[in-house]
């Protein structure tokens, strides 16, 4: 496995691949990997013969709520992990080889889809995710690229960039991948102390039960999202928002809109958990 965090080795090759007629598979990643990416990389070997993995911490699309400085740093244990599970490149750029100045004067921006749900929680986010994956799109040039689905919105966003901009890249996504008790897993669940750890389950059962108003025909809307947000509070969350939207485009779902997706976030201690139920 190459482990580079440079550019010129990146494209070398990524080259001599495709001169080979190799074909390239890209997982993008903020490191602290788990089983969920895992699946992403051994999804990505499915889809290609050839498998880069990046892993940048990117300061662009952290807010003020979110100290970058204290996000979770692990690459040792991430290449071992990539390693075992046949990946054949992981590109590991610095803040300083992406943002040379500190910034790029050139920003990727997605209107509408980038401003709702967490958009609208963490201003300017999406448009740090979708600078970020353009250039590394730009960099790695893949032919399939592979997202988890825990992340309904960013997914969503990739797939508007990649049409807007006719990027040739066919986009993956992949179902969340949960802990036993049914939490998604995601890195910032180490956030949460092990009083916590009990409790966040909860999280995905209340949406969960929001979706079983939907099978049985709910369609009082307003009402199953209030009841999940006071749900929530009950068990210890300070909730952002529960909101039933229509799976195509994320906008407010009318009763006899389909399909749906249930989608969440909630603070828990110091962590800011997300989840979706796609219907
Ligand atoms: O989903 C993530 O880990 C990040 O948002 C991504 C896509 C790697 C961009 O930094």
């Amino acid at each position: 496995m190459i482990i580079t965090e440079q550019v010129d080795v990146l494209r070398e090759q990524i080259k001599a691949w495709r001169n080979a007629g190799e074909t390239i598979a890209f997982v993008p990643t903020m490191g602290n990997l788990h089983a969920g990416h895992l699946a992403l990389v051994k999804r990505a070997q499915a889809l290609g013969s050839k498998v880069v993995v990046s892993i940048f911490v990117n300061p662009t699309q952290f807010d003020r709520k979110e100290d970058l400085a204290a996000y979770p740093r692990t690459l040792a244990e991430d290449c071992a992990h990539l390693q075992t599970c046949g990946t054949d490149m992981v590109f590991t750029p610095t803040p300083a080889l992406m943002y040379p100045t500190g910034g790029l004067a050139t920003k990727v921006e997605v209107p509408g889809i980038s401003q709702l749900l967490e958009g609208a929680s963490r201003p300017g986010h999406f448009t740090g995710v979708s600078t970020v994956v353009c250039k590394l799109f730009n960099l790695v040039v893949p032919d399939v690229a592979v997202f988890g689905e825990k992340d309904f919105q960013q997914l969503m966003l990739i797939r508007q960039m990649v049409r807007d901009l006719d990027m040739d890249i066919r986009i993956e996504g992949l179902p969340t991948v949960r802990e036993a008790d049914g939490l998604a897993m995601s890195s910032r669940n180490g956030y949460l102390s092990a009083e916590e750890r009990k409790i966040a389950p909860a999280f995905n059962r209340i949406l969960r039960e929001v979706v079983d108003a939907l099978h049985k025909g709910g369609q009082d809307y307003a009402s199953l999202q209030a009841n999940a947000m006071k749900s929530l509070e009950l068990q210890g969350f300070r909730p952002d928002y529960v909101e039933i939207r229509r799976a195509v485009d994320l906008l407010p779902a009318a009763a006899g809109d389909a399909p749906l997706v249930v989608l969440g976030s909630a603070w828990l201690g110091k962590a800011r958990l997300i989840d979706n139920i796609p219907l």
